[in-house]
């Protein structure tokens, strides 16, 4: 098992019902629970920069090693940095479970911005959880590599598994019912589609552990979408259920805009959003009125760049009145992926040159 390189691939998520504040900060349990998209990593470029959507991971766990090394996009990771280290605290989870002391090296590479509101933290959890668990052969369920992913990021919870997930907020003290789950597999809707709109490519200003901790602590609105949320995301079960894109794109955008309301409501306010943010929102509500029902929804995670949820029957009218917005920089299109899969040993990041204490 130690000293094998174990690599594999995740992708991001897009949530419909946000996840955005926390019951538990240790232990990482929302206060409501969210639904997502797993993305597919194998985005077409529409417009602009290729990108593609994955986070590739390879993990080493070994006794030649004194500590953990971790390089996410060429970079060391300080885990002498408290923040740092509670991130990747599934690695110490992990080892704790399989009874090793062996030290990890990690090497991930996001094939996408990193920290731009394109869930690079979601997509990199998860394909750590998954692919570190694999390396001490622990076989662990999905539900319980989602809880283990959630320990790192909340949201990376609901990109352990493909298609439609839903995260149950859960009641426990200790999070064991704070979970992701698979609602449909990605090939229950094969004409829906997320198209990604690239407003800007700089690194979030918030982040958004800090961001919903502050919206917790002083928004008085936020108590009102509490309220509602839950609500919220039954209606979108049911609209999901009977493919209603209708129904569904009023519930997205509705939601996208309460989050982005109570972070307006936050002291100091947080503003994700930018003029061109706002014009693309504008832009498809002009859509939908104009095709007397809804065909297409944003959505807004902690990012100025929209994902447009619509069908493939409707995507050329939404792509060509996207590619009319003035500083649109790059628009990508994908749909529902299958989550994390392993890679063959020649897709391997580590390899003796760039660990020689490996040797
Ligand atoms: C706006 O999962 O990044 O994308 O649990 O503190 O790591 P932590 O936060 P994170 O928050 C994601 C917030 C969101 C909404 C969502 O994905 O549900």
């Amino acid at each position: 098992m130690e000293d094998v390189v174990y690599t594999a691939r995740g992708t991001p998520n897009i949530a419909l019902i946000k996840y955005w504040g926390k019951r538990d900060e240790g232990l990482i349990l929302p206060k409501n629970s969210s639904i997502s998209l797993t993305l597919d990593g194998n985005a077409e470029t529409v417009v602009g920069k290729a990108f593609k959507l994955y986070t590739t991971t390879s993990v080493v766990f070994s006794h030649k090693i004194n500590a953990d090394f971790i390089y996410i996009d060429g970079e060391l990771q300080d885990l002498s940095n408290k923040a740092v280290r509670d991130r990747f605290a599934i690695i110490d989870i992990l080892r704790g479970i399989a009874k090793t002391n062996a030290h990890a090296m990690v090497v991930s590479k996001n094939s996408f911005p990193t920290a731009s509101g394109l869930a690079s933290s979601a997509s990199g959890i998860a394909t750590l959880a998954y692919i570190a668990s694999n390396a001490l052969d622990l076989k662990l369920s999905e539900r319980e590599l989602s809880i283990l992913a959630r320990r790192g990021s909340g949201s990376a919870c609901r990109s352990i598994m493909g298609g439609i997930v839903k995260w149950e907020k859960g009641e426990a003290k200790d999070g064991s019912d704070s979970f992701a789950r698979q609602l449909y597999t990605h090939d229950y809707w094969p004409e829906l589609l997320d198209l990604i709109a690239i407003v800007s490519e700089d690194k979030k200003k918030v982040a958004s552990r800090a961001g919903m901790a502050q919206t917790v602590a002083t928004s008085d609105l936020y108590r009102k979408r509490l309220e509602i949320v839950d609500g919220y995301a039954a209606q979108l079960e049911k609209a999901i259920e009977k493919k209603d894109m209708d129904v569904m794109a009023e519930i997205i955008m509705k939601e996208s805009n309460s989050m982005h309301a109570v972070m307006l409501d936050t002291s100091p306010p947080i503003m994700y959003l930018n003029d061109i943010s706002r014009e693309i929102i504008n832009a498809v509500h002009e859509i939908n009125t104009a095709s007397g029902k809804r065909i297409c929804a944003y959505t807004f995670d902690a990012g100025p760049s929209p994902h447009i949820i619509t069908t493939e029957h409707e995507k050329e009218r939404i792509v060509d009145r996207l590619l009319k917005v003035e500083g649109l920089q790059s628009l990508l299109l994908t749909k529902m992926g299958k989550g994390p899969e392993m890679l063959q040993e020649s897709d391997a990041l580590i390899d003796k040159s760039f660990a020689p204490m490996l040797k």
